[in-house]
């Protein structure tokens, strides 16, 4: 561990400049910037080309600092924050003031969370402030859950890493609103909607893609503002096909293409092999077959899926269980990663 006090010493300096870096959290990697800074927000959506309607989410090292930033800490906020922090859950409440206006895309709330992990906590207790953190990747690109991601999206001039080792998540964390008595899961995550209710003791309603939805309601763009369909996609064409259709279409390709599956060999209808590999034009990337191990490696194997620069990245639908909150947030990944340029 030695170097470390040094390295966030370091970052700590840089972000007083308004400079930005890049920290290690439990979901994916953020790209960290003072949140009370206009200036240094401005560069994040500049680095990252972000449209300035997507509102980012503000890192706190605990309660007191959230309570900084919100206009109104409703009980609600206080129950969700007391079970799930630090973790990955982000709750949207009314802004306080002194968060300017670039930080929430103009809107009137802002999502907050405390991530669990003890350099970025250890990194906002001694900025001693709050540092907004969108996923380090650009905009509308696959999520960093390595600190060597973030390294290939970015010049290390613009932005400084703090390498934390591989995201134990994976996918990036909850949003719920508790805005205005509502509560309101707006994007699904490792934390489920149902698991929110309990805390809660009510239903909350989904608003995100309707992958996941008890109450299916449409969230309007300003309620849910950064929820375009496609997104968290690799650069080369990706669909989301069931098993039993997978040989049908690797066999109209006529390039190469790589088959992304958690199916074991006996399960598969497809003459696949049975361990990641090549066969053939096909490449084989075997998932693990549980659902947090999945969602752990996926973003890393899509990127491994576009470094083959194939013509197609097929990815076999992932389990409809509709009881496990983890394959649903996955499924919502997956299906955001194929739909295309449908999105920003
Ligand atoms: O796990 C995560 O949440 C990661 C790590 C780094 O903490 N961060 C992350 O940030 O995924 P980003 O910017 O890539 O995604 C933030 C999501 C977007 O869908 C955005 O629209 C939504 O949160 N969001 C942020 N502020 C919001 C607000 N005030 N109201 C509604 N949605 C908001
Ligand atoms: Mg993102």
């Amino acid at each position: 561990m030695d170097g470390l006090p040094e390295q966030i010493a370091i970052a700590v300096q840089r972000l007083r400049a308004g400079e930005l870096v890049a920290f290690p959290t439990e979901t994916v990697y953020g790209l960290g910037a003072d949140a009370l800074s206009d200036a240094a927000v401005k560069r994040v959506f500049e680095v990252k080309g972000r449209p300035a309607h997507n509102p980012l989410i503000v890192h706190v090292s605990g309660e007191a600092m959230a309570r900084r930033v919100a206009a109104d800490w409703p009980e609600d906020a206080r129950k969700l924050a007391a079970r799930f922090w630090p973790g990955p859950l982000s709750i949207v409440v009314p802004k306080a003031q002194s968060v300017p206006a670039i930080v929430t895309g103009s809107g009137p709330n802002v999502a907050v969370r405390c991530p669990s992990h003890p350099l970025t906590l250890a990194l906002l207790e001694a900025f001693g402030g709050p540092l907004v953190g969108p996923s380090a990747n650009v905009s509308g690109l696959v999520s960093p859950t390595a600190a060597e991601h973030v390294r290939e999206a970015f010049d290390e001039r613009d932005v400084m890493v703090l390498d934390g080792g591989p995201c134990t998540g994976g996918i990036e964390s909850t949003v719920v609103s508790v805005v205005g008595g509502r509560a309101r899961v707006l994007r699904s995550g490792l934390i489920d909607a149902a698991v929110i209710g309990e805390v809660l003791g009510r239903e909350v309603e989904c608003a995100d893609s309707g992958v996941i939805s008890t109450t299916p309601t449409a969230a309007t763009p300003a309620e849910a503002p950064g929820q375009m369909s496609s997104h968290y996609a690799p650069k080369a064409k990706a669909v989301m096909v069931d098993a039993g259709d997978v040989e049908s279409v690797i066999g109209r390709a006529t390039g190469e293409c790589v088959v992304i599956t958690h199916t074991k060999e006996e399960d598969a209808p497809t003459p696949l092999p049975p361990h990641s590999g090549r066969v053939g034009k096909t490449h084989v990337i075997r998932m693990p077959v549980d659902a947090r191990g999945y969602a752990r490696r996926l973003y890393a194997a899509l990127r491994e899926a576009d470094a083959m620069h194939p013509e197609l990245i097929v990815i076999v639908t992932p389990p409809d269980e509709s009881k496990n909150p983890v394959w649903r947030a996955v499924r919502d990944r997956v299906k955001r990663a194929t739909a295309g340029s449908a999105g920003e």
